[in-house]
């Protein structure tokens, strides 16, 4: 098969669907990759590298689209990209198309087939290749909290750790899912007293079971969330309802009981967040300040750090791009469950419901289009 990798043009986007270990995993099953030109240069691939895995550079991103049958990349393609799609064309990317009806309408028009990462699933319902970026803002949270609490950003100025004779600060994370999880193990890791908080008693359990002695668990509920926040130096908002908008946990009045300088990093702001006042910034203007509460709510926290991204990403993706470079993507969805629920828009018609359901299109079945488009 021929694959392209455009260079990802969204605002602020340094991300790349495929690495060079990537494309010298394709050429060694013999599927010929063009990588556009510094397409990996902002997660720190240069083109050279490229060429030695087996890729061979094309100059412009026109180049790309016209020679590949399917396409990897990172973002939902935008508008300068739409014309550039041909049809019956196999797009492999993030799409997020419940939220954007001008794209939608984009890929029906361009009759493109497009398998969306945020969709494929596994039998256990988890989200292999969203797992990825929640593993990375998790990480990141506390990291971009314990920044903000310095002074001169007008944190309390308190350091996560503490020193001898002094005492660490408190972290609240909201969530014990992916992201949760990740973020009570680095602020431990850092030397802060943690409480994890979730309704899932389970997740509770495991927590409590796996994680150091410096990370305590609680049942989430207002009564002890209103408690927790009078001594939390940085909270942590993780949590996720699917399919549903975040949860307001902390409201607009609980703030005032809160200290100066206390930092909020709402991670689910891309799910409405579940601070209320929190409303979504971008890492060049990453913070915001309502009653002496320092907001973080960057939305796409993970691009603040591409390479690590770009690599944990294409760790989860690889092994599906190379099915479908091998199997062509009607025998490598038929043969795999998790990639036929990626499948939201076949040829122009769109077989998931979610996306029929948000702009009020008609619904095709995936067997449908699969059997016409083996006949
Ligand atoms: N800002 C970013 O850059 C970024 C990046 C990745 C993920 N996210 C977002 O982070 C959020 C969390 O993602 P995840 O992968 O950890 O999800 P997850 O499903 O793994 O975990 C969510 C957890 O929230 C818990 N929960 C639900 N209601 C709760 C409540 N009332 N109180 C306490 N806990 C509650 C659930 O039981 C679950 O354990 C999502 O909104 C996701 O979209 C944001």
């Amino acid at each position: 098969m021929v694959i392209g990798v455009p260079k990802e043009i969204k605002n602020n986007e340094n991300r790349v669907g495929l690495t060079p270990a990537g494309v010298a995993e394709l050429r060694k099953h013999n599927h010929t990759v063009y990588v556009q030109a510094t397409a990996g240069q902002g997660s720190g691939f240069q083109d050279a590298e490229y060429e030695e895995a087996g890729a061979v550079i094309l100059p412009t991103i026109a180049d790309v689209y016209n020679q590949a049958e399917m396409i990897v990349k990172v973002k939902e393609p935008i508008r300068e990209e739409y014309s550039l799609i041909k049809e019956g064309q196999l797009l492999f990317t993030y799409f997020h198309f419940a939220s954007s009806e001008d794209l939608t309408h984009a890929m029906i028009e361009r009759k493109a087939t497009c398998l969306a990462y945020e969709t494929v699933e596994r039998a256990d319902r988890s989200l292999p290749l969203l797992i990825p970026m929640s593993e990375v803002a998790g990480r990141m949270a506390p990291q971009e909290g314990a920044k903000y609490l310095e002074k001169p950003l007008k944190g309390r100025g308190i350091l996560l750790g503490g020193v001898p004779g002094v005492k660490p600060a408190h972290v609240l994370v909201l969530g014990g899912g992916i992201v949760g999880t990740q973020a009570a193990k680095v602020a431990a890791g850092l030397g802060a007293q943690v409480t994890v908080m979730d309704i899932n008693l389970n997740r509770l359990r495991e927590l409590d079971d796996i994680m150091p002695k410096n990370v305590v668990t609680q049942y989430s509920n207002e009564y002890n969330i209103r408690e927790a926040i009078k001594t939390a130096d940085l909270v942590v908002g993780a949590v996720l309802i699917p399919g549903a908008k975040a949860p307001h946990l902390i409201t607009r009045d609980m703030l005032k009981t809160m200290r100066p300088g206390t930092v909020l990093v709402d991670v689910a702001v891309d799910q409405g967040g579940c601070i209320e006042t929190c409303k979504p910034t971008t890492h060049e203007d990453p913070t915001f300040i309502i009653d002496d509460v320092v907001h973080y709510c960057v939305a796409n926290m993970p691009g603040a750090v591409p390479y690590t991204s770009t690599l944990a990403l294409t760790n989860a993706t690889l092994p599906y791009v190379v099915k479908l470079a091998n199997l062509g993507w009607q025998e490598a969805c038929r043969k795999n469950d998790d990639l036929r629920l990626g499948l939201n828009v076949v040829n122009g018609e769109v077989v998931y419901k979610g996306v029929a359901e948000a702009w009020n299109l008609p619904l095709v079945s995936v067997e449908s289009v699969m059997e016409a488009a083996h006949a």
